[in-house]
């Protein structure tokens, strides 16, 4: 399977623009699967709940998810993105997942960063899986990776691969999901964007999305401060292999008798 992201540099607001930059970065690339930012095309740092809400789409759907299931019928791939989605007057830090012969489905941001809270719903959709070429791909989105539950959930559901669409601002999180991995034997994609929000506070999105195997190994890791896309070739069959050596299952030797 071919993995891929793409990091990008939204201007605040401009949706065509950015949606339109996206496409243009992704020309000459070719993969199964891209996975975008979080929130790529509307930028991230919203005031209150009435701009998020102002800039929201239904997913499916609104503009995003039509123009991101356009390009993804045109070269042939799946597509993850983040995106804020309006249901019933209710706004989530949604991500879509959409491909050649059309929309999918879609997860909603559970833990919620900061000053997100007064601009989303806390997510309630369950953490799910989605067949994607031949993958179980489970979604979360960016401060989901400090919750070991979640990639944990995912794994244990059976994810093969976890699809990370981030805008990070705290330094850890490339390095931690290096253990997600580990911890759980599964592949992990975090696209993030790069770029400085100063909307209410400045915001320097710190890059560096990666594609990190079941050993921890950083098959790929962007610049911290440049647009980019790559793509990656990845051997699921390393996702499925549970054992760590003959004797130690990383699932069936959990000692859930001890743990709350
Ligand atoms: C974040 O969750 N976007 C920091």
């Amino acid at each position: 399977m071919r993995v891929g992201f793409v990091q990008n540099k939204p201007i605040f607001g401009n949706v065509l623009e950015n949606l339109e930059g996206v496409e243009a970065l992704l020309k000459g690339h070719s993969a199964d699967l891209f996975v975008l930012p979080e929130l790529f095309a509307t930028g991230y740092q919203f005031k209150d709940f009435e701009e998020s809400r102002s800039l929201a789409e239904q997913v499916p759907g609104g503009v995003t998810t039509s123009a991101l299931t356009a390009i993804a019928k045109k070269i042939d791939a799946y597509i993850i993105a983040g995106l804020p989605e309006i249901d019933e007057n209710k706004v989530y830090n949604s991500a879509v997942v959409t491909g050649p012969n059309g929309y999918i489905g879609k997860y909603r941001k559970i833990h919620l960063f900061d000053t997100e809270k007064a601009c989303f719903q806390k997510g309630d959709l369950p953490l799910q899986l989605f067949d994607i070429a031949g993958a179980k791909v489970g979604v979360m989105i960016c401060f989901d990776w400090r919750f070991p539950e979640t990639a944990r959930t995912l794994a244990l559901r059976g994810a093969d691969l976890i699809a990370h669409p981030s805008n990070l601002v705290l330094a850890h999180c490339p390095q931690a999901m290096i253990t997600r991995c580990l911890e759980n034997r599964v592949f992990a994609v975090t696209a993030d964007r790069v770029g400085i929000e100063d909307r209410m506070e400045s915001l320097n999105f710190i890059g560096q999305s990666q594609v990190v195997d079941p050993d921890g190994n950083i098959l790929i890791r962007a610049s911290k401060t440049e647009e980019e896309v790559h793509v990656v070739e990845i051997d699921l069959e390393k996702a499925r292999e549970k054992f760590l050596t003959s004797k130690n299952h990383i699932f069936k030797d959990r000692r859930e008798d001890f743990y709350c």
